[in-house]
Formats: structure tokens, C-alpha cells, sequence
């Protein structure tokens, strides 16, 4: 048997396209958290809802830890697209991490850690070179999933992979207001989200290996409220089960 490589959905639809490829799986229940073992790949799974917002998915990640000890985490969800460029129906993959609402200062630099001494974590360099490499595969076929019509109501032509910063805070961004803001304040942010952040700095604290994958499903702006439930409807399911199934074959 190869690693444990645990990996956290943001999603119900998510999380039912990796179970369907794990067959046979018993969920153990924790912290009010349904953790469900399979094998895929070789590999030993662990398979868990991280829960919305930095705290329940930092308990989340921490509960995994101690109780699973995975070798490596991959988080997979949604985010809004906050640089120019990252549309809806694209992929980030998050070389680097940031809590867009940490502010400890003047104590602390804004955005800064208390006690980490720095703003930004970075992900795992073969894991994200691994996830860029099935995101790149997977994007080629995830619009052909769709019907036609569904691929022209969000625009799902020529949908890219990016590599590069993910902002973290505990609140949905559904104002171009407070986008542009964000885009200010933190240059080079390509998606904002509401975990991945909090997954990285537990990650960071046990030594294990992180990366999280983004289907973007948003602008973030102030048509996100309408943008968002529909694409988790109609869209999210059929992305992140292959998209892992590749990952973990190249494991
Ligand atoms: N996840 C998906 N879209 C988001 C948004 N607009 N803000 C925060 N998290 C998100």
C-alpha cells in the first residue's frame, strides 16, 4: 500500500464524485465530522467535508492529523476569482496561502502570523507541481462533461489552470467593491476562498505536505450570490473526482 494522503472537499457534490470512485468505504464519525477510508490508486484515502469558514476547517484538518496521520493533504473546492484573467470555470492550484483577514497590528505587520513570523505559506512544491499536472490534464475534458447548454450559460470554452496565491477570509465576497479592495491591498491574489488558508497553517504545523485546488465559481463581485449556488449546482459535481483520480494515479 502506497501513502495516506487525505483529502479535505469543501463540497457535498464534490465529495460524492471521489466516494463513487472508492467503493465498499465505512465513515468514521469525529468531532461531528464523517471521515470515510478508501483506496484509490494504491493509495490509502482519507475523505472528509472540511466544514465552511477557517475554524471548522482548521478542526477539521487537525482531527485528520491525529487521528489518521496522512502523509499529505489536498484540499479541493471553490473559490471566487479575484485577479484579472481567472474566470469562472478555471482551476488555481495554491503555490501560497494568506488569512486576508488576519490583522494583529500594530502588534504584528498586517496579515502577519503571530508567532509564525510571516504572512504567506507556502504549498508543497511537488504537490503543487503534481496538481498543476492533473488540473492541466482534467481541464482539457471537464466542459465536454457538461451539455452544451450548460457549458455556454458560464462561458466554459477555454477554461485555464493557474498557479499562484490564494487569499483566505471568514466571509463571502460578493461586492466588486470589496474585490478590488482585496486586489489592492493583496497584488497577485488569483482567488479568494474561505479554508485553504486555515488548512495550510495546520498543515504547517504538523510537517505535512499541502496543496489546495480551486474550481473558480465567482468573481467575487456583486453577481457571486447568483453565480456561486448555480455553479455548485450545475457544475462543481463533475469537476474534482477525476481531476483527483488523476492526481493520485500520478502519486
Ligand atoms: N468561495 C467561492 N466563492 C467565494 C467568494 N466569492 N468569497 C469567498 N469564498 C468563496
Amino acid at each position: 500500500m502506497g501513502q495516506t494522503i487525505a483529502i479535505i472537499s469543501a463540497l457535498q457534490q464534490e465529495q460524492a464524485g471521489l466516494l463513487a470512485l472508492m467503493p465498499g468505504q465505512q465513515p468514521e464519525r469525529l468531532a461531528g465530522r464523517e471521515f470515510w477510508r478508501g483506496q484509490l490508486h494504491g493509495h490509502q484515502v482519507i475523505a472528509v467535508l472540511s466544514g465552511i469558514g477557517k475554524v471548522a476547517a482548521a478542526t477539521t484538518t487537525a482531527v485528520l492529523m491525529e487521528r489518521f496521520q496522512p502523509q499529505q493533504l489536498i484540499f479541493t473546492g471553490v473559490a471566487g476569482g479575484i485577479a484579472d484573467g481567472v474566470a469562472v470555470g478555471d482551476i488555481v492550484v495554491g503555490s501560497s496561502y494568506l488569512q486576508h483577514d488576519m490583522d494583529a497590528s500594530p502588534l504584528f505587520p498586517r496579515h502577519e502570523l503571530p508567532g509564525y513570523g510571516r504572512s504567506r505559506l507556502a504549498a508543497d512544491p511537488a504537490l503543487l507541481a503534481l496538481l498543476q499536472q492533473a488540473a492541466e490534464q482534467a481541464i482539457a475534458w471537464l466542459p465536454q462533461q457538461l451539455d452544451p447548454a450548460t457549458r455556454s450559460a458560464f462561458g466554459l470554452h477555454a477554461p485555464r489552470v493557474h498557479a499562484g496565491k490564494i487569499i483566505t477570509g471568514d466571509r463571502f465576497v460578493a461586492t466588486a467593491a470589496e474585490s478590488h479592495a482585496l486586489r489592492a491591498e493583496l497584488a497577485a491574489a488569483l482567488a479568494v476562498d474561505m479554508e485553504s488558508a486555515a488548512v495550510a497553517q495546520v498543515c504547517h504545523d504538523y510537517g505535512v505536505p499541502f496543496c489546495a485546488v480551486r474550481t473558480i465559481s465567482d468573481r467575487a463581485d456583486d453577481q457571486a450570490h447568483v453565480d456561486f449556488p448555480a455553479f455548485l449546482q450545475q457544475v462543481a459535481r463533475h469537476y474534482s473526482g477525476r481531476m483527483l483520480e488523476v492526481a493520485l494515479s500520478l502519486l
